[in-house]
């Protein structure tokens, strides 16, 4: 199967990018994952870097000098001013702030007339999430949410088995992953305080479990939730790696989740069971399996999970009274072929240039923004929760 799709993917026509037309991109916030974007940014015929800004004064400006970029803008005190310079004429920005200045600097910037990439999670509150929705749908402009795994074809096979039927009516999905000692730090610690992330486990490898289920059966609406969450490593001042960095004022900084489960009802009758873990004393919590009437899927889990599928798939089904397996090779792109990080800023291009919708829309992932806030209200609440979009 692998070596079809492969042949396949050959031979698909080149795309032609007209580069008559540049875009002229700024980027918001330029810590750690905006090196991943500047880099496929520059792999773009089509894209001229105009400016950048960060709260940390000098940061833009280096992070520019760092990948040879010459001529943009940097001596703004935030992303406010730099929205403000209209000398800039820009098309588009990536916000790659920490999760607390999402919805801030999406909502500014589609306001000023811009189209944005925004980093995941969508934000932290539904409140923000729903602002959000207002400034998308008052600006007509695209948002499209930086879920880079969606354009990795193991991802897409998961969607096309699903969609085929095979698996039958799916009435239970376990999904999740995690990772025994991987709690993410950042600059500034911006991954593990309340004020810049908001959210932890969940909103940095969470949101990509729940993507790669939600994704493949449409995104049906979540009904109810109970959800628990906790933070019992990231609250250790003798947690390994800040016994290495030689901080234990880390522990006193963290205020997030480092463990997170859910048990959500979903449209149509279907049970998703999730869990999610920066860091936990188990090997695994478990492969993603999607349980259907006429088959099942299951997907390996990842020692480190990223939103990558850990190895072959394996279907379960029955056939004329025999309980079989077929395993679905991990598909390999040809050399040469974009990386997932290209695909996600191409597609976010083409979007703006083609008038065609976001490639990760915001009607999907408020989606996936509710359930990991509903796990944290009725964690915090201790009881299920409806949802009400
Ligand atoms: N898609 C992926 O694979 C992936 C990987 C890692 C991180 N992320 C996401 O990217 C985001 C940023 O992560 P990071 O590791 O780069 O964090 P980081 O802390 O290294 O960088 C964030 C930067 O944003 C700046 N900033 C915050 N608010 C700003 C504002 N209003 N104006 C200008 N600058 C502002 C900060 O000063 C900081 O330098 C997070 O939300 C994270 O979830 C995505």
């Amino acid at each position: 199967m692998a070596d079809i799709l492969n042949a396949f993917m050959e031979n698909q026509e080149k795309v032609v990018i007209d580069t008559d037309r540049k875009l002229r991109i700024g980027i918001i916030g330029t810590g750690g994952i905006a090196n991943s974007h500047m880099k496929a940014y520059l792999a773009m015929p089509d894209v001229e870097i105009v400016a950048g800004c960060d709260l940390v004064p000098g940061r833009a400006t280096a992070y520019m000098k760092r990948h040879g970029v010459v001529g943009a803008k940097t001596d703004y005190k935030d992303h406010r001013e730099m929205l403000a310079d209209k000398s800039l004429r820009l098309d588009a920005v990536s916000v790659c702030t920490y999760n607390r200045q999402h919805a801030p600097c999406a909502i500014d910037a589609l306001n000023a007339g811009v189209n944005v990439l925004l980093e995941k999670p969508l934000c932290v509150t539904m409140d923000e999430a729903y602002a959000i929705r207002e400034a998308e749908k008052a600006s007509g402009k695209v948002l499209s949410i930086g879920f880079q795994p969606r354009f990795d074809a193991n991802m897409q096979m998961i969607k096309k088995i699903v969609q085929s039927g095979e698996l039958g009516k799916v009435y239970y999905i376990q999904t999740g992953g995690g990772r025994r000692r991987g709690i993410p730090i950042g600059n500034e610690a911006s991954f593990i305080r309340n004020d810049t992330a908001g959210i932890g486990a969940m909103g940095d490898i969470g949101c990509y479990s729940l993507d790669m289920v939600l994704n493949a059966i449409g995104y049906p609406k979540p009904l109810t939730v109970t959800g628990y969450k906790s933070d019992f490593f990231g609250k250790d001042p003798g947690y390994c790696r800040y016994v290495q960095m030689n901080d234990p004022s880390l522990a006193e900084k963290f205020g997030v989740d480092d463990f997170a489960a859910g048990f959500i009802r979903l449209e149509g009758d279907i049970i998703l069971d999730f869990r999610i873990s920066w860091a936990l004393n188990i090997d695994t919590p478990g492969d993603t399996l999607i349980l259907g009437t006429k088959g099942g899927l299951r997907i390996p889990s990842t020692d480190c999970w990223n939103g990558s599928v850990g190895g072959p798939m394996k279907i379960y089904k029955e056939v004329n009274g025999e309980q079989t397996c077929v395993t679905v090779p991990i598909i390999k792109e040809p050399q040469g072929s974009p990386t997932l990080w290209e695909k996600k800023i191409r597609t976010f291009l083409d979007a703006i240039k083609n008038g065609t919708g976001a490639p990760v829309p915001l009607s999907q992932i408020i989606i996936n923004q509710a359930i990991i806030a509903g796990i944290v209200e009725s964690a915090e609440l201790g009881r299920e929760i409806e949802i009400k979009l």
